[in-house]
């Protein structure tokens, strides 16, 4: 049978979920080898690890290129789509806020508020929400520049320390939600390859607890 493909997101997620699928007994040498390399086999290989953007982890469990993903909630929250989600895996814990200057009350005032995110849609559906009519920019990275900019007048971001708004004089107006990795599953994987993905995900869940 071929291996069951997992995509992992690289980056701030990748050395978490390659400690988790330690945890459960596979070696990741490969991984932890892997050069420039984007597809390595795990385990005893009946696992391949597949490293990709978080965006791209979704479009590739969707496509069922990949049967399994391991993606932010952040990244599912903004970029929707049909797969089904089968586990908290209890590490990337952030959150998503509204921010803005220190001091200043974002709620008063009559004029149509400015808000920068990288998160459009999430920022969208959470003024939707509060019944509020902003302007919303999209940014691609480092959103806290735009007030300080003057570009916006807020911010929805991810605020994982906080260190990044405090040393640039902002501070969270309000909680949207909370954020952590999630396991993911390609619908048809999930039917046609139903016990081994069951199983591993059974695996991790218990490595993560086994850790909490
Ligand atoms: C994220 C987020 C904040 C920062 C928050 O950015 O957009 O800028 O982390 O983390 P903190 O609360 O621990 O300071 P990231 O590092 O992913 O970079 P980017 O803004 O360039 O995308």
């Amino acid at each position: 049978m071929k291996p069951l493909r997992i995509a992992l997101t690289k980056g701030r997620l990748e050395d978490d979920t390659v400690a988790l699928l330690e945890k459960v007994g596979m070696n990741c040498d490969n991984v932890h080898n892997k050069g420039r390399k984007l597809i390595l086999p795990i385990g005893d290989g009946s696992i391949e690890v597949v490293l990709a953007k978080a965006a791209d982890v979704i479009t590739y469990v969707e496509h069922g290129v990949c049967d399994l993903g391991v993606v932010g909630k952040d990244t599912i929250l903004e970029h929707g789509g049909s797969f089904y989600e089968l586990l908290d895996l209890g590490f990337g814990k952030c959150r998503f806020a509204l921010a803005g200057p220190t001091g200043r009350n974002f709620f008063t005032g009559y004029h149509t508020k400015v808000i920068a995110s990288k998160y459009p849609n999430v920022a969208r559906s959470y003024f939707e929400g509060k019944a509020m009519d902003v302007q919303i920019i999209k940014i691609e990275g480092s959103v806290e520049l735009a007030p300080l900019l003057g570009l916006a007048d807020a911010i929805v971001d991810i605020v994982e320390t906080g260190t990044t708004l405090k040393e640039n004089g902002l501070a969270v107006i309000d909680t949207i939600c909370h954020i952590s990795a999630r396991l993911i599953a390609n619908e048809a994987s999930l039917k046609l390859r139903k016990v081994e993905i069951e199983c591993l995900a059974a695996r991790m869940e218990q490595a993560k607890e086994e850790a909490q």
